[in-house]
């Protein structure tokens, strides 16, 4: 019986290992990919925020509009800004090599970059810009050092600023380490908002770069409990089938 236990174990390891993600200094995201109004309010923030430089250029509008539970006119009056038809991919009119030129770097699609960061990166990168006259647009970020993008939310959430603390290594030098980053101007939204704000874009950035997530969640559970029955049935038949030679 220990075999099987462990066969079973085996079985489900990956699971455990994925639930296990995320790395040193992150804060969690705590996305809920269920929840659709919460996509629909990222989406808003999306195309209103991002789409000025980022484009989605592997998700249709269709497509979102079907996966968000909102109806194709919807899309059309609140979510596409750039002209485009309801049948398009979300691209965008700026060209790479001229943000290149503005930016110092050119703003990467955004469809995959749940995949290449995962949601606890993002959230805290949205979240962690912070005032640094040596950079070209005054800002710098505690995940993304010298980074090339403005701080574009800094209406929502306002301005923050770096505490340092002195760290000495191990050749008894001292350096200036980034510990936190501190609001000292209020935006528009109090600072729990603007974490449910950064949340629910978080939250939509991840659903983009695996529209099918949650059908494979719940497929993956049912194969598990069919597994699971399975493995009753097929024991309690072995029972039946030796119980005379024994
Ligand atoms: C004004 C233009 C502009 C806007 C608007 C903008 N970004 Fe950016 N973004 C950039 C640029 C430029 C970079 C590249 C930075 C670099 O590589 O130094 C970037 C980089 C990023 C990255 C890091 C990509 C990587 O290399 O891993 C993420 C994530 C990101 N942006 C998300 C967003 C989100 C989400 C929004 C909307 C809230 C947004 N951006 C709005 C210009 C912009």
């Amino acid at each position: 019986m220990k075999k099987q236990l462990l066969a079973i174990l085996l079985l489900i390891s990956p699971a455990l290992v994925l639930a296990n993600e995320g790395g040193a200094n992150l804060d969690k995201a705590q996305i809920d990919p269920a929840n659709q109004e919460s996509l629909q309010r990222g989406a808003r923030t999306f195309v209103n925020y991002c789409m000025g430089c980022h484009s989605a250029k592997y998700e249709r509008y269709n497509r979102l509009a079907r996966d968000l539970g909102i109806s194709e006119t919807d899309v059309i009056d609140n979510l596409i800004f750039t002209g485009a038809k309801i049948g398009d991919t979300m691209k965008i009119g700026m060209q790479s090599k001229d943000a290149k030129k503005y930016f110092g770097a050119a703003p990467p699609d955004l469809t995959l970059i749940a995949r290449r960061r995962g949601a606890d990166w993002l959230y805290t990168y949205l979240r962690t810009f912070y005032l640094d006259d040596s950079r070209p647009f005054g800002v710098n970020n505690k995940v993304f050092d010298k980074v090339g993008m403005p701080d574009v939310l800094w209406e929502l959430q306002g301005w923050q600023k770096p505490v340092y603390e002195t760290v000495t290594d191990v050749n008894g030098n001292k350096h200036q380490k980034l510990v936190e980053v501190k609001l000292v101007r209020q935006g528009t939204q109090s600072p729990a908002e603007f974490d449910r704000t950064v949340r629910d874009l978080v939250n939509f950035l991840t659903y983009m770069a695996e529209p099918v997530k949650l059908q494979r969640q719940a497929l993956g559970v049912k194969v598990l409990l069919f597994l699971f029955v399975l493995f009753i049935i097929t024991y309690l038949l072995k029972k039946e089938y030796w119980k005379d030679v024994h």
